[in-house]
């Protein structure tokens, strides 16, 4: 209870910061893994909930206006067995009529370490064939309230036939 309340006035004098002069920077390190494809012991956790209309050329499995709403699984490392750090929970939209491009957003929900209990928003282009797409952080909650920067994502895995992923994300935040 009290480091509860130690906590909550470490927040509140953090809110009360002026700005560049209290930013700290953060780079954190984490694994997305976005299965479309659920397997046995594994569920999916990318499900599409709307049907768009006109197919995509590149890959007519995919409509203009699919939708997938996401809680996807986070981990320190590239092995979903490795310890957890959260979810990302969100949607993607694929949203170009001619590229597998998606608008993807999501909140990163930390259920464990130093940042367990605070998230961090994002909205994002992601063209599944760029090797490296910007995410950009809109806002934060707990620790990262008032936090701005920026993410980079890759594909680390990528199977075609599952539609399964396993993405790399490098946060750079200040806060
Ligand atoms: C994260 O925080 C929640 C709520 O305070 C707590 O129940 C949980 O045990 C914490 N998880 C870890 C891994 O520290
Ligand atoms: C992709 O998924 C299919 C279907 O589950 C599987 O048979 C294949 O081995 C996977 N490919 C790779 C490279 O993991």
């Amino acid at each position: 209870m009290l480091l509860q309340m130690a906590l909550l006035s470490l927040v509140a004098l953090a809110g009360t910061g002026d700005g560049a002069k209290t930013k700290t920077r953060t780079h954190i390190r984490f694994y997305m893994h976005d299965l479309v494809t659920a397997f046995p012991g594994r569920p999916a956790t990318a499900v599409r909930i709307t049907t768009g209309t006109t197919p995509v050329p590149v890959d007519p499995r995919v409509r203009f206006g699919d939708m997938y709403v996401i809680d996807d699984l986070l981990t320190e490392g590239p092995d979903p067995a490795s310890p957890a750090v959260g979810r990302a929970q969100g949607f993607f939209l694929f949203a170009s009529q001619t590229e597998l491009a998606v608008l993807l957003s999501f909140n990163t929900v930390f259920t464990a370490g130093p940042y367990n209990g605070s998230t961090i928003a994002l909205v994002s282009r992601d063209a599944f064939f760029d090797e490296v797409r910007e995410l950009p952080v809109v806002g934060g909650t707990g620790v990262f309230r008032g936090v701005s920067g920026y993410g980079l994502l890759r594909t680390h895995i990528f199977n075609t036939s599952e539609m399964n992923a396993v993405l790399k994300i490098d946060m750079y935040l200040r806060r």
